[in-house]
């Protein structure tokens, strides 16, 4: 009966030129009740449906069927996210949603399909035998847009053979705050690098028919002042619009259906009660996907935030800021603070449709009501191979590097022989510190290294707090060279809070044993964000920022080790060399001025964009077209770059701009283009770019897009501080 009374509706509707999908939901809205309607706004983890309780640590999940009944039926839950504490295998994800999916279409009265979500911030890491590729941040570093590209969608067929439609990725944050412990979760501190490879990720990921992708945080959470997660932000109005938005704006053009809110407070407004920044994603962008709750996070706006006086109090806040689904994520205690808020007129039933309209619409396009086909699972080792490859930064090479085949390597350090120090967090397990995980295939660095024949020695006994009170200098000493493998441990949120950003004092403790040994040293560091080198930053032969490569990271770094492969990555933040440096890139002019009145006061250990390879590099022949540019005009400027090595290699090519007077103080370089270029020993190639004028445009103290005229700078090098420039001047007042 149901379906003739669409079909009638879409064939009158369709007259009035709605869609069919318009018409689908229209209909299917007028049935449904308010607890059905408010069900669909609530999306719970999925261990709210097994018998032993939210936080289980039992090896399966056995649905409940009479929690089943009371969460699906009678309140109507439309969304699940989640799993236990251990990763499901994919066959088991499979039988799991399908179960899920069947009891809503079968047993609840209208026979919504649920929309199913997890995080995949780096393949489908909480699936058992899914692969587990480098975090974002090595991706950031690759700088390689179609590599991003495929890798979100093979994230996405992975997740499709679990039968999971919705991925909380990507992270959109800017990596400004080093001190933050979530950082190896973002792309990069710039925001270019940041809305050019998460728009790919959006594009590769939906590609795949029947996923859909969730943007997060908006906006500014990666920004707290103190570093600590969640802590307070200060953010000034002008870089939220300049630099923090446009990547969301930019994923949300390419397709973007879903935006997770930011569960911390910028400038004491937290990211769940911002309804002028919601108000501008939908009305101003034209945003017709949801907005969804962080976790539990209408609490926070309470306990935390204390905006509001009670939970209740949260969700109108909350709802009427403009958030359409809440990832409550225990029980109904969201379903039943919003019905009474409805019946009481505190919220008014129109807001609630519009949400429902945006979530079911959303299902609607990923084609749930559709018999769903669920592939099997693949693995894709040969693609988290590249990436992690590509994804290391070659900081230092006092020439030690490339290792040579019949070295004798002492490997040491917490890093050297463990599988969870290469994957990271969020991998099988939230902070992704348990090795029974580990997949069978998968290689520590030292197991990598004996798979391949190099003479190795394993030192055991550091921990990354701790050394084991052995003979370090003696095994170091038999050695031609060390390899030590620093870092911090895999951890996220607030676990991962510190209050020094210099490396423990037990690995600087390691570093000065394996340097009094008087052989070579080579330091790699796996770890999210960069942690203070202190003295290794001069002492060391080579240092490798290898982020969290992943499963096949072992394997890739031994390639670059014994140079069967070539560094490209490139450095997606400022590596500061001391404590009180947490000023990163983009930096302004100010933060240049030093103790005794000059302009050294920006010293860091490496600057953004650095990043050294085998090959060597030239840049010459640097021109532009232009040194007066029109409103509408543009600047085209060429130069050449020739590999003068004996090495075959990949060069980033970055293009900055810098404003040198405007009416709001200016960061000094920030990115506008790169292009990636690979070349052959004594190959050149002549690389062209056009500065379109919108690369021009700055906000102002009314939060506006403008123009100013004056004089600006391109930049063109291997990095954010050896430039050669062009200077040249916009007159809005000409053509
Ligand atoms: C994190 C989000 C994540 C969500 C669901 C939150 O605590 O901040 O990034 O998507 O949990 O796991």
């Amino acid at each position: 009966m149901r379906w003739i009374t669409i079909w009638l509706c879409l064939l009158s509707l369709h007259s009035w030129g709605q869609s069919e999908k318009e018409v689908f939901i229209a209909d299917l809205l007028s049935q449904m009740t308010l607890e059905e309607k408010v069900g669909q706004m609530t999306n719970l983890g999925v261990t709210a449906l097994v018998a032993e309780g939210f936080w289980t640590d039992a090896d399966s999940l056995l649905l409940d069927p009479l929690l089943m009944s009371v969460y699906i039926n009678r309140h109507g839950v439309g969304s699940f996210q989640g799993k236990g504490v251990y990763p499901p295998h994919s066959e088991e994800w499979k039988t799991l949603t399908h179960q899920l999916q069947q009891y809503a279409k079968e047993e609840t009265r209208l026979g919504i399909p649920l929309l199913m979500g997890i995080d995949a911030v780096h393949g489908a890491h909480y699936t058992h035998d899914a692969t587990i590729f480098p975090h974002q941040l090595g991706l950031g570093a690759s700088m390689d847009v179609d590599l991003v590209h495929r890798i979100a969608q093979a994230t996405s067929r992975d997740l499709l053979a679990c039968g999971i439609s919705w991925n909380f990725s990507p992270v959109l944050d800017l990596a400004w705050q080093p001190l933050w412990g979530r950082i190896e979760e973002t792309f990069s501190a710039d925001a270019y690098v940041t809305a050019t490879l998460g728009a790919a990720y959006v594009a590769g990921a939906q590609s795949v028919p029947g996923v859909s992708v969730c943007l997060k945080h908006l906006a500014g959470y990666s920004f707290p002042f103190s570093g600590k997660d969640r802590s307070p932000i200060h953010l000034a109005p002008v870089d939220l619009q300049q630099f923090f938005l446009p990547p969301f704006q930019k994923a949300v053009e390419a397709g973007a259906s879903s935006i997770m809110l930011n569960s911390g407070a910028v400038n004491g407004i937290p990211g769940h009660a911002d309804e002028m920044l919601i108000r501008q994603v939908k009305e101003y962008w034209g945003f017709q996907g949801f907005m969804v709750s962080d976790w539990d996070d209408l609490t926070k706006l309470v306990d935390v935030h204390r905006v509001a006086t009670d939970y209740k109090d949260a969700t109108r806040i909350a709802v009427m800021a403009g958030m359409d689904m809440c990832m409550v994520p225990y029980d109904s205690t969201f379903s039943v603070a919003l019905i009474e808020l409805v019946r009481e007129k505190a919220v008014p039933i129109e807001r609630i449709d519009d949400a429902v309209t945006r979530i079911l619409g959303v299902k609607y396009d990923l084609g749930l009501w559709e018999e769903q086909d669920t592939p099997d699972l693949s693995r894709h080792d040969d693609l988290a191979i590249e990436a992690a490859t590509k994804s290391m930064v070659l900081l230092k090479n006092n020439g030690v590097l490339p290792l040579q085949e019949d070295d004798v390597i002492a490997i040491a350090g917490p890093g050297a022989h463990s599988m969870t120090a290469l994957n990271g967090p969020w991998s099988r397990t939230w902070k992704g510190d348990d090795p029974q995980y580990d997949h069978p295939n998968a290689m520590t660095i030292y197991d990598a290294m004996q798979s391949k024949g190099k003479k190795v020695t394993w030192l055991d006994g550091a921990s990354y707090d701790s050394l084991a009170t052995v003979d370090w200098l003696v095994g170091f000493q038999q050695a031609d060279k060390i390899l030590l493998v620093l870092g911090e441990p895999p951890t996220t949120e607030k676990n991962s809070d510190i209050h020094d950003l210099r490396l423990p004092a037990a690995q600087m403790e390691l570093f000065d044993l394996a340097y009094a040994s008087g052989k070579p040293v080579v330091v790699v560091l796996l770890q999210g964000r960069p942690r203070l080198l202190g003295d290794i930053q001069a002492k060391a032969e080579a240092i490798i920022h290898a982020f969290y490569p992943g499963e096949l990271g072992g394997r890739a770094l031994v390639d670059l080790l014994y140079g069967e492969a070539n560094f490209s990555g490139k450095l997606p933040y400022t590596y500061p060399a001391h404590t009180g440096h947490i000023i990163g890139y983009p930096y302004r002019g100010a933060d240049l001025l030093d103790a005794s009145f000059g302009m050294e006061g920006y010293p860091p250990a490496y600057p953004f964009g650095h990043g050294l390879s085998y090959s060597d590099f030239n840049l010459i022949d640097f021109t532009c077209s232009d040194t007066l540019m029109g409103a509408d005009g543009s600047i085209t400027c060429s130069i050449t770059l020739q590999n003068t090595g004996t090495t075959r290699g990949t060069e980033v090519l970055q293009w900055y701009l810098q404003d040198e007077v405007a009416s709001i103080s200016p960061v000094l370089w920030r990115m506008v283009h790169f292009d990636r270029i690979s070349l052959m020993p004594a190959g050149q190639e002549t690389i062209t770019f056009t500065l379109p004028t919108e690369s021009l445009r700055m906000v102002n103290r009314e939060g506006e897009w403008i123009q100013e005229s004056g004089y600006f700078q391109i930049g063109v090098g291997n990095n954010s501080t050896d430039l050669q420039t062009h200077r040249f001047y916009l007159d809005m007042n000409t053509e």
